[in-house]
Protein backbone atom coordinates (compact mmCIF):
# COMPACT_ATOMS: atom_id res chain seq x y z
CA UNK A 1 0.00 0.00 0.00
CA UNK A 2 2.41 2.27 1.16
CA UNK A 3 4.75 1.40 -2.12
CA UNK A 4 1.46 1.83 -4.49
CA UNK A 5 0.86 5.64 -2.76
CA UNK A 6 4.40 6.56 -3.13
CA UNK A 7 4.38 5.05 -7.15
CA UNK A 8 1.37 7.10 -8.02
CA UNK A 9 2.98 10.35 -6.32
CA UNK A 10 6.42 9.93 -8.29
CA UNK A 11 3.92 9.80 -11.84
CA UNK A 12 1.82 12.42 -10.56
CA UNK A 13 4.44 14.46 -10.23
CA UNK A 14 6.27 13.51 -13.12
CA UNK A 15 3.89 12.08 -15.32
CA UNK A 16 4.36 13.00 -18.81
CA UNK A 17 3.91 16.81 -20.26
CA UNK A 18 2.81 18.37 -17.50
CA UNK A 19 5.71 20.77 -16.68
CA UNK A 20 6.45 22.23 -12.98
CA UNK A 21 6.78 25.74 -14.76
CA UNK A 22 4.18 25.95 -17.82
CA UNK A 23 4.85 27.54 -20.70
CA UNK A 24 3.90 30.84 -21.36
CA UNK A 25 1.34 30.37 -24.82
CA UNK A 26 2.48 34.47 -26.18
CA UNK A 27 1.47 35.08 -30.15
CA UNK A 28 4.26 36.20 -30.88
CA UNK A 29 5.28 36.08 -34.63
CA UNK A 30 8.91 34.62 -35.27
CA UNK A 31 9.57 33.17 -32.21
CA UNK A 32 10.41 34.22 -28.40
CA UNK A 33 12.39 33.37 -25.52
CA UNK A 34 10.35 30.57 -23.45
CA UNK A 35 10.37 30.58 -20.20
CA UNK A 36 12.86 28.65 -18.16
CA UNK A 37 12.05 24.92 -17.94
CA UNK A 38 8.89 25.23 -19.61
CA UNK A 39 9.42 22.84 -22.16
CA UNK A 40 11.81 20.07 -20.15
CA UNK A 41 11.28 17.60 -22.44
CA UNK A 42 13.39 19.61 -25.01
CA UNK A 43 16.93 18.19 -25.65
CA UNK A 44 20.64 19.49 -27.09
CA UNK A 45 21.42 16.65 -29.52
CA UNK A 46 25.28 17.77 -29.67
CA UNK A 47 28.55 15.68 -31.76
CA UNK A 48 32.18 15.74 -30.32
CA UNK A 49 34.14 18.37 -32.42
CA UNK A 50 38.10 17.30 -32.19
CA UNK A 51 36.79 18.03 -28.28
CA UNK A 52 35.09 20.19 -28.28
CA UNK A 53 30.82 19.70 -28.25
CA UNK A 54 28.52 21.30 -30.60
CA UNK A 55 24.50 21.75 -30.76
CA UNK A 56 23.38 19.99 -34.19
CA UNK A 57 19.60 19.23 -33.60
CA UNK A 58 16.80 19.33 -31.04
CA UNK A 59 15.10 16.15 -29.53
CA UNK A 60 12.46 14.85 -26.98
CA UNK A 61 12.89 13.70 -24.19
CA UNK A 62 9.65 10.44 -24.19
CA UNK A 63 10.41 8.45 -20.98
CA UNK A 64 13.78 8.62 -18.47
CA UNK A 65 15.85 6.64 -20.91
CA UNK A 66 15.02 7.51 -24.36
CA UNK A 67 15.13 10.63 -27.14
CA UNK A 68 13.23 11.19 -30.34
CA UNK A 69 15.00 12.78 -33.10
CA UNK A 70 15.30 13.36 -37.19
CA UNK A 71 17.40 10.46 -38.38
CA UNK A 72 18.88 13.24 -40.77
CA UNK A 73 20.19 14.71 -37.36
CA UNK A 74 22.64 11.22 -37.59
CA UNK A 75 25.89 10.90 -39.06
CA UNK A 76 27.68 7.78 -38.74
CA UNK A 77 31.15 7.50 -36.96
CA UNK A 78 30.16 10.41 -35.07
CA UNK A 79 30.06 11.01 -30.89
CA UNK A 80 26.81 12.34 -29.43
CA UNK A 81 25.58 13.48 -26.22
CA UNK A 82 22.65 14.49 -25.15
CA UNK A 83 22.00 17.49 -22.92
CA UNK A 84 18.74 17.73 -20.88
CA UNK A 85 17.25 20.57 -18.69
CA UNK A 86 19.12 23.21 -20.82
CA UNK A 87 17.53 26.99 -21.35
CA UNK A 88 21.13 29.44 -22.24
CA UNK A 89 22.76 26.67 -24.00
CA UNK A 90 26.36 27.98 -23.66
CA UNK A 91 25.93 28.71 -19.55
CA UNK A 92 26.49 26.62 -17.14
CA UNK A 93 23.18 25.39 -15.62
CA UNK A 94 21.93 24.17 -12.08
CA UNK A 95 19.40 21.22 -13.20
CA UNK A 96 21.14 20.61 -16.39
CA UNK A 97 22.49 16.50 -17.41
CA UNK A 98 24.87 15.71 -19.99
CA UNK A 99 24.32 11.65 -21.11
CA UNK A 100 26.51 9.64 -23.25
CA UNK A 101 24.16 7.37 -25.81
CA UNK A 102 23.75 3.71 -25.30
CA UNK A 103 21.92 3.34 -28.85
CA UNK A 104 21.33 5.41 -31.81
CA UNK A 105 18.63 3.77 -33.65
CA UNK A 106 17.52 5.10 -37.15
CA UNK A 107 14.02 3.77 -38.81
CA UNK A 108 14.86 1.09 -41.32
CA UNK A 109 13.10 2.84 -44.24
CA UNK A 110 14.69 6.20 -43.58
CA UNK A 111 15.30 7.78 -46.92
CA UNK A 112 17.29 10.96 -47.13
CA UNK A 113 16.74 11.24 -51.40
CA UNK A 114 13.24 11.56 -50.40
CA UNK A 115 12.82 12.19 -46.69
CA UNK A 116 10.93 9.68 -45.56
CA UNK A 117 10.81 8.29 -42.47
CA UNK A 118 12.79 10.72 -41.02
CA UNK A 119 13.00 9.71 -37.40
CA UNK A 120 15.85 7.99 -35.05
CA UNK A 121 15.48 7.09 -31.16
CA UNK A 122 18.33 7.69 -28.83
CA UNK A 123 18.71 5.45 -26.01
CA UNK A 124 20.70 6.98 -23.44
CA UNK A 125 23.73 5.43 -21.23
CA UNK A 126 21.15 5.63 -18.02
CA UNK A 127 18.13 6.81 -16.69
CA UNK A 128 17.77 10.32 -16.42
CA UNK A 129 16.16 11.52 -12.93
CA UNK A 130 13.20 13.75 -13.79
CA UNK A 131 12.84 16.78 -12.15
CA UNK A 132 11.57 20.30 -12.47
CA UNK A 133 13.78 20.91 -15.67
CA UNK A 134 13.63 17.62 -17.23
CA UNK A 135 10.88 15.74 -17.65
CA UNK A 136 9.56 13.59 -20.76
CA UNK A 137 6.67 14.69 -23.10
CA UNK A 138 3.42 12.71 -24.03
CA UNK A 139 3.15 10.76 -27.02
CA UNK A 140 0.10 11.42 -28.85
CA UNK A 141 -2.36 7.98 -29.62
CA UNK A 142 -1.49 5.69 -32.78
CA UNK A 143 -3.07 7.26 -35.72
CA UNK A 144 -4.09 10.44 -34.35
CA UNK A 145 -4.05 13.71 -36.79
CA UNK A 146 -4.21 17.02 -35.73
CA UNK A 147 -7.48 19.30 -37.24
CA UNK A 148 -6.71 21.95 -39.41
CA UNK A 149 -5.45 25.00 -37.64
CA UNK A 150 -4.36 23.69 -34.39
CA UNK A 151 -2.67 25.49 -32.64
CA UNK A 152 0.91 23.81 -31.76
CA UNK A 153 4.64 25.12 -31.09
CA UNK A 154 7.96 24.39 -32.53
CA UNK A 155 10.09 25.01 -29.77
CA UNK A 156 14.33 25.25 -30.34
CA UNK A 157 17.78 26.69 -30.83
CA UNK A 158 18.00 26.73 -33.79
CA UNK A 159 17.47 29.79 -36.55
CA UNK A 160 13.82 31.52 -36.10
CA UNK A 161 14.29 33.71 -38.71
CA UNK A 162 16.13 33.28 -42.13
CA UNK A 163 20.06 33.88 -41.95
CA UNK A 164 19.60 34.31 -38.04
CA UNK A 165 22.00 32.92 -35.60
CA UNK A 166 21.77 30.08 -33.69
CA UNK A 167 19.72 30.98 -30.30
CA UNK A 168 21.62 31.03 -26.88
CA UNK A 169 17.96 31.10 -25.32
CA UNK A 170 15.84 27.66 -26.40
CA UNK A 171 12.82 29.69 -28.34
CA UNK A 172 9.88 29.07 -28.88
CA UNK A 173 7.40 29.96 -31.99
CA UNK A 174 3.52 29.25 -32.36
CA UNK A 175 2.86 26.57 -35.65
CA UNK A 176 -0.98 26.61 -36.80
CA UNK A 177 -1.07 23.37 -38.29
CA UNK A 178 -1.83 22.65 -41.71
CA UNK A 179 -3.86 19.32 -42.88
CA UNK A 180 -2.82 16.93 -45.36
CA UNK A 181 -5.24 18.01 -47.91
CA UNK A 182 -3.95 21.67 -47.90
CA UNK A 183 -0.15 20.87 -47.38
CA UNK A 184 -0.32 18.34 -50.39
CA UNK A 185 -1.60 21.14 -52.83
CA UNK A 186 0.67 20.96 -55.75
CA UNK A 187 1.18 25.32 -54.82
CA UNK A 188 2.29 23.82 -51.32
CA UNK A 189 4.27 21.32 -51.19
CA UNK A 190 2.53 18.39 -53.39
CA UNK A 191 3.93 15.28 -53.29
CA UNK A 192 7.03 15.59 -51.24
CA UNK A 193 4.75 15.22 -48.41
CA UNK A 194 3.18 12.27 -47.62
CA UNK A 195 0.25 10.94 -44.85
CA UNK A 196 2.96 10.42 -42.61
CA UNK A 197 4.09 13.94 -42.38
CA UNK A 198 2.48 16.68 -40.66
CA UNK A 199 2.38 20.71 -41.56
CA UNK A 200 2.29 23.57 -39.40
CA UNK A 201 3.28 27.58 -40.08
CA UNK A 202 3.33 28.18 -43.63
CA UNK A 203 1.46 31.56 -43.73
CA UNK A 204 4.66 33.17 -44.64
CA UNK A 205 4.89 35.12 -41.38
CA UNK A 206 6.06 32.29 -38.42
CA UNK A 207 7.99 29.41 -38.88
CA UNK A 208 10.42 26.56 -37.83
CA UNK A 209 14.15 27.27 -39.31
CA UNK A 210 16.57 24.05 -40.15
CA UNK A 211 18.73 24.66 -36.79
CA UNK A 212 15.35 23.36 -34.89
CA UNK A 213 16.04 20.12 -36.92
CA UNK A 214 14.89 16.82 -34.48
CA UNK A 215 13.08 18.81 -32.17
CA UNK A 216 9.05 18.52 -31.41
CA UNK A 217 6.16 20.27 -32.69
CA UNK A 218 4.05 20.26 -29.29
CA UNK A 219 0.35 19.97 -29.25
CA UNK A 220 -1.92 20.52 -25.85
CA UNK A 221 -4.26 17.82 -25.43
CA UNK A 222 -7.87 18.02 -23.81
CA UNK A 223 -6.41 16.86 -20.23
CA UNK A 224 -3.51 19.74 -20.47
CA UNK A 225 -0.77 17.67 -21.42
CA UNK A 226 1.99 18.08 -23.99
CA UNK A 227 2.55 15.45 -26.86
CA UNK A 228 4.95 15.55 -28.87
CA UNK A 229 3.25 15.23 -32.76
CA UNK A 230 6.02 15.93 -34.70
CA UNK A 231 10.27 15.81 -35.62
CA UNK A 232 11.30 19.00 -37.29
CA UNK A 233 11.71 17.32 -40.26
CA UNK A 234 12.21 19.83 -43.38
CA UNK A 235 11.25 23.07 -44.76
CA UNK A 236 11.76 25.45 -47.75
CA UNK A 237 15.27 26.41 -49.22
CA UNK A 238 14.19 29.20 -49.80
CA UNK A 239 13.48 30.85 -46.67
CA UNK A 240 11.90 30.00 -43.12
CA UNK A 241 8.66 31.52 -43.59
CA UNK A 242 8.29 31.04 -47.13
CA UNK A 243 4.13 31.23 -47.84
CA UNK A 244 2.76 27.76 -49.06
CA UNK A 245 6.31 26.16 -47.74
CA UNK A 246 5.50 25.21 -44.35
CA UNK A 247 7.41 23.77 -41.63
CA UNK A 248 7.31 19.54 -42.45
CA UNK A 249 7.01 17.35 -39.67
CA UNK A 250 7.68 13.35 -39.00
CA UNK A 251 4.42 12.59 -37.75
CA UNK A 252 4.97 11.21 -34.66
CA UNK A 253 1.23 8.73 -34.33
CA UNK A 254 2.26 7.32 -37.78
CA UNK A 255 5.22 5.71 -35.93
CA UNK A 256 3.64 4.75 -32.40
CA UNK A 257 4.36 1.27 -33.09
CA UNK A 258 7.92 1.68 -34.27
CA UNK A 259 8.99 3.39 -31.28
CA UNK A 260 7.16 0.69 -28.62
CA UNK A 261 8.88 -1.98 -30.24
CA UNK A 262 12.56 0.05 -30.41
CA UNK A 263 12.06 0.48 -26.68
CA UNK A 264 11.44 -2.70 -25.94
CA UNK A 265 13.85 -4.45 -27.61
CA UNK A 266 17.24 -2.33 -26.71
C1 LIG B 1 10.25 -0.80 -44.75
O1 LIG B 1 9.77 -0.95 -46.07
C2 LIG B 1 9.52 -2.30 -46.43
C3 LIG B 1 9.18 -2.32 -47.91
O2 LIG B 1 8.19 -1.40 -48.21
C4 LIG B 1 8.41 -2.85 -45.56
O3 LIG B 1 8.14 -4.19 -45.89
C5 LIG B 1 8.83 -2.74 -44.08
O4 LIG B 1 7.77 -3.14 -43.25
C6 LIG B 1 9.23 -1.33 -43.75
N1 LIG B 1 9.81 -1.28 -42.39
C7 LIG B 1 9.30 -0.53 -41.44
C8 LIG B 1 9.96 -0.62 -40.11
O5 LIG B 1 8.37 0.24 -41.60
C1 LIG C 1 -7.15 29.67 -36.67
O1 LIG C 1 -7.17 29.73 -35.26
C2 LIG C 1 -7.05 31.02 -34.74
C3 LIG C 1 -7.02 30.94 -33.22
O2 LIG C 1 -6.50 29.78 -32.74
C4 LIG C 1 -8.20 31.90 -35.20
O3 LIG C 1 -8.03 33.20 -34.73
C5 LIG C 1 -8.27 31.89 -36.71
O4 LIG C 1 -9.42 32.56 -37.14
C6 LIG C 1 -8.30 30.47 -37.26
N1 LIG C 1 -8.18 30.53 -38.70
C7 LIG C 1 -8.93 29.77 -39.49
C8 LIG C 1 -8.69 29.93 -40.97
O5 LIG C 1 -9.78 29.00 -39.07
Amino acid sequence: MKFLVLALFVAGAYGCGLPTFPPILGRVVGGQDVRPNSWPWQISLQYNSNGEWRHTCGGTLISDQWVLTAAHCISSGREYRVALGKHNLPETEDGSVFKSTANIIVHENWSSLFIRNDIALIKLESPVEFSDSIMAACLPAAGFLLPHNESCFVTGWGRIYTGGPIADILQQALLPVVDHATCSKSDWWGFQVTETMVCAGGDGVVSGCNGDSGGPLNCQAADGSWEVHGIVSFGSGLSCNYPKKPTVFTQVSSYIDWISNKMASY
